[in-house]
C-alpha cells in the first residue's frame, strides 16, 4: 500500500513537473505567415524589472513570444520636459533589454501626443512671460522634438508612432483643439509627419488612435491617414484596440478594418487589452469569465487574422495581468485583460488563439 502510494507520489509529481516545465508555443512562430506578434507599454516598472532579470517569467515571455515590440519611452514629457533639455534616461533599461535582440522589430512611442496636455508639449509654446510663441517659432520646436528623437535612433527604430490621439469626433474638422492648432494650425500634422520623415527616411511613420471602430472617428481617422498619405508622409495606421468583452462587436470591428484596409497602408494592431471588469463586480477571474475572455480573444483574432497582409503586425499592452494599466484605469479596480496571468502562466486566451 506505501509502495503504491508512494509510486503514485512520484508519478504526480513527475506530470506537475513536466506541465510546469513545458515550453509553450510561440505565437510570433504560429502567426509568422501572417503578421508579427509582441507586446507594447513596456515602459512600465514591473516589466522593465522583469526585462532586467533574465530568469524572470517577464523576460521569458518577452523574448519567446514576440517579434515586435513597441517601445513607449517617448512620451515628450519624459523626452523634453523642458525647451532645453532633452532626457533619454528612461529609455536605457527597455533599449538595453532590445539591444541583446537585434532581431526584434522596435516601435517608437509616441511624438506628440494631442489628447494628453501632459503629453503634448505645449510647455514649447509659452515664452517665460506666458507669452505665446509665433507660428514660425512653433515650427521651429516641432521640428526640433520630432527630429531629436526620429534622428538619434535613426536606423534603429523600423516604426514611429509619430502622432498619436489627434483625432476629436466632437470637433467639426475633426482635428483635437489644442495650442499647437491655434498657433500653427491643423498642418502642424503634415508637418510633425514631414519632420520624421526627413530625420528617417526609411522609418514608417504612423497614426495611432482609440476607440477607432466608432463610425464617426473612424470615417475621421480614414480622411486624415488618406490626406497624408496623399502627401506621401505615413506609412500606417496603428488601431490601439482597448476593448471590452462587447465593445466593439464583431461586425463593427471588421468594418472598420475594412475601411482602414481600403487606405492601403499598413495597419498595427498596437495597444491590446480586453477589459472584463470595469465595473468592478468581480473579485477573482473565474472560469466562466477565463472563457469569455478566451472566446473574445479568438473571436478578436479570427478578425485580424482575415486582414492579414494589411494587418501587419498585432501587440498587446503590456504583458501579464499584474501590469496592465488597466488596473489604475479609470480608477483602481482588479482585472484580467491579457493572455499571461499575474503569476505569467499563459491564459486560456492565450491557448485559444494559439489554436489556430
Ligand atoms: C494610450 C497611449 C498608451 C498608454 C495608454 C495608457 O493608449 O497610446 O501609450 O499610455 O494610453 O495610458
Amino acid at each position: 500500500m506505501i509502495v503504491k502510494q508512494c509510486v503514485l507520489a512520484v508519478a504526480l509529481f513527475l506530470q506537475i513537473y513536466s506541465v510546469a516545465s513545458q515550453e509553450i508555443p510561440s505565437l510570433p512562430t504560429i502567426f509568422s505567415d501572417k503578421f508579427k506578434f509582441g507586446f507594447g507599454g513596456l515602459n512600465d516598472q514591473v516589466v522593465r524589472k522583469g526585462l532586467a532579470d533574465s530568469s524572470s517569467p517577464i523576460f521569458k515571455i518577452v523574448t519567446t513570444q514576440s517579434n515586435i515590440l513597441s517601445v513607449n519611452c517617448f512620451y515628450p514629457r519624459q523626452v523634453q520636459p523642458n525647451q532645453a533639455d532633452f532626457k533619454w534616461d528612461q529609455c536605457a533599461p527597455l533599449l538595453a533589454y532590445t539591444k541583446q535582440f537585434p532581431e526584434k522589430t522596435l516601435r517608437g512611442h509616441a511624438l506628440l501626443w494631442p489628447s494628453n496636455p501632459k503629453n503634448n508639449l505645449e510647455w514649447l509654446l509659452v515664452d517665460a512671460n506666458g507669452k505665446k510663441v509665433d507660428r514660425e517659432e512653433a515650427i521651429k520646436r516641432l521640428r526640433t522634438h520630432i527630429q531629436t528623437i526620429v534622428g538619434r535612433y535613426k536606423g534603429q527604430f523600423q516604426y514611429w508612432d509619430v502622432l498619436n490621439e489627434v483625432i476629436d469626433p466632437n470637433q467639426s474638422d475633426g482635428i483635437r483643439a489644442s495650442l499647437w492648432k491655434d498657433i500653427i494650425g491643423p498642418q502642424f500634422i503634415e508637418i510633425a509627419f514631414s519632420a520624421a520623415r526627413e530625420a528617417d527616411p526609411k522609418a514608417k511613420l504612423f497614426y495611432n488612435d482609440f476607440n477607432e471602430w466608432r463610425p464617426k472617428k473612424r470615417e475621421m481617422i480614414y480622411a486624415l491617414v488618406k490626406h497624408l498619405k496623399s502627401k506621401g508622409l505615413i506609412d500606417g495606421l496603428g488601431l490601439q484596440q482597448h476593448v471590452t468583452l462587447t465593445e466593439p462587436t464583431a461586425i463593427e470591428l471588421d468594418r472598420a478594418i475594412s475601411r482602414f484596409a481600403e487606405l492601403g497602408v499598413e495597419i498595427h494592431v498596437t495597444e491590446l487589452d480586453v477589459e472584463v471588469n470595469r465595473d468592478g463586480r468581480y473579485t477573482e477571474l473565474t472560469a466562466e469569465l477565463d472563457q469569455q475572455l478566451a472566446k473574445r480573444y479568438k473571436e478578436l483574432f479570427g478578425i485580424y487574422l482575415k486582414y492579414a497582409g494589411q494587418i501587419t503586425a498585432v501587440m498587446t499592452f503590456n504583458v501579464t495581468d499584474a501590469s496592465s494599466w488597466l488596473r489604475y484605469h479609470p480608477k483602481p479596480h482588479l482585472t484580467w485583460p491579457l493572455l499571461f496571468d499575474a503569476q505569467g502562466k499563459p491564459k486560456a486566451a492565450f491557448w485559444a488563439i494559439a489554436d489556430r
